[in-house]
């Protein structure tokens, strides 16, 4: 095998980059993103780029053209990952372009543009609670504001830059806008549709669009074995409400998905009534409107629930992203190349999100989906994939390289 095995060894390898082994666990700046960024910066340079990272903490690789005038094509995906996280969510997109520039190395071939690979420093979101910060930065998106994000430790932003030996003040000159043809992503599936149809790779046509809220409910605390059943305020039971509505919502509105992936009880005591709860709620959909709509009217149920119930509830959006179309030019160019590798071409929607949504402010988008194992489960340490589907994605994506004309296509569209 040209590419599989290899791509699985290094997904293993950059697995042992954990915060708490044997579990993958890599966020942003931390001392396990440095070492896997160096990793993924020796692989790079060994395959003929130059590579470092940036002033954000971003794996910044590039396979100059001949001509140092010839456009820009950027690729990638993300280093950091969920708490508990699988090998191949991002780290996939960034292993599988390196191994083409390795393959076009070797044989002495330049491409017509210059490949440029990153290794997002943050997509998941895990340590400030913003995600896409890597992405957004060389988007031209980044918000100072952010800076100031704290993590679960209180420390800021900025300060995790400096530590990192980044420079927080940098980041308005990493925006590519102006300078790249085009963004494409390879990426894990996270899902079952490829599976469930036996094919290899699909092509994507749009990213859902998503929303995140922290909700808080306070009550009043008291004794558990005093505070007779009626007269309670309790802040868990309500919030216990409010979460079903969050489920029953986007059950009964067909292309919404809803998840409270986080909940905090305070005090937090087996003989407490519950004072206080902190809640997210993430909800995405490929139709806008709707994911807007259903945002509202959570607000407006939450606030009657907790009238009812006595107690107080604050909502607060703190992130929200549009869908994001993939560009059918650039979907028909990956189809041109799974078509040409015998494979029937598979369009899918993406309901995760990805880098590769906050480009389409700057230049068209594109992404290959690979096959995910064990029925499609992702964000979850039995993520799978196997070397002879990285073979073929990975030949897929070479083939879109060598036959992509980065000059043409911008004249084209
Ligand atoms: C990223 O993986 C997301 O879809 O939340
Ligand atoms: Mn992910
Ligand atoms: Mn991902």
């Amino acid at each position: 095998m040209k590419f599989g095995t290899e791509l699985m060894r290094q997904a293993d390898a950059l697995g042992q980059f954990t915060e708490d082994p044997p579990r993958v666990t890599r966020t942003y700046l931390s001392p396990q993103h440095k070492q896997a960024g160096e990793y993924l910066i020796g692989l790079m340079r060994r395959a003929g780029m130059t590579a470092s990272f940036d002033a954000m903490g971003n794996i910044v690789g590039r396979y100059e053209a001949a001509d140092l005038k010839a456009p820009v094509v950027m690729t990638g995906s993300h280093q950091d990952s969920v708490r508990n996280a699988g090998k191949y969510d991002g780290l996939f997109g960034i292993l599988t372009a390196i191994a083409c520039v390795k393959d076009l190395h070797h044989r002495g071939k330049r491409l017509p543009y210059t490949l440029e690979i990153v290794g997002f420093g943050d997509e998941e979101g895990v340590r400030f609670g913003v995600a896409l910060m890597g992405s957004k930065a060389m988007a031209g998106s980044f918000e100072a504001s952010w800076l100031d994000k704290a993590d679960e430790s209180g420390v800021t932003l900025r300060r995790a830059l400096a530590d990192f030996g980044g420079d927080p003040d940098a980041w308005p000159g990493l925006s590519r806008r102006g300078r790249v043809a085009a963004y494409v992503e390879s990426h894990i599936e996270q899902g079952p549709v490829l599976l469930n149809e036996g094919l290899p790779v699909g092509v994507v046509t749009a990213i859902a669009g998503g929303s995140r809220i922290r909700v808080t409910v306070t009550g009043l605390a008291g004794h558990a074995g005093t505070v007779p059943m009626g007269s309670r305020q309790d802040a868990l039971t309500a919030a216990s409400e409010l979460v079903l509505f969050v489920e029953k919502h986007c059950e009964t509105h067909k292309g919404l998905v809803g998840t409270v992936g986080k909940l905090a009880v305070l005090p937090g005591a087996i003989n407490v009534i519950p004072q206080q709860v902190e809640f997210t709620i993430d909800v995405r959909s490929g139709d806008d409107a709707l994911r807007r709509k259903a945002v509202a009217a959570m607000q407006s149920a939450f606030e009657e629930i907790a009238k009812r119930r006595r107690v107080a509830v604050t909502v607060s959006p703190f992130y929200a992203a549009d869908a994001a179309p993939c560009d059918s030019a650039l979907q028909q160019e990956f189809a041109d190349a799974i078509t040409a590798h015998g494979i029937p071409v598979r369009l899918l929607p993406s309901g995760a999100g990805h880098d590769a949504m906050v480009f389409p402010a700057i230049c068209p988008i594109a992404m290959l989906f690979v096959r995910c194992g064990n029925n499609g489960i992702s964000h979850h340490p039995d993520e799978t994939m196997t070397a002879e589907d990285a073979e073929i994605a990975t030949s897929v994506l070479l083939h879109f390289f060598e036959h992509f004309d980065a000059a043409a296509f911008a004249v084209r569209r």
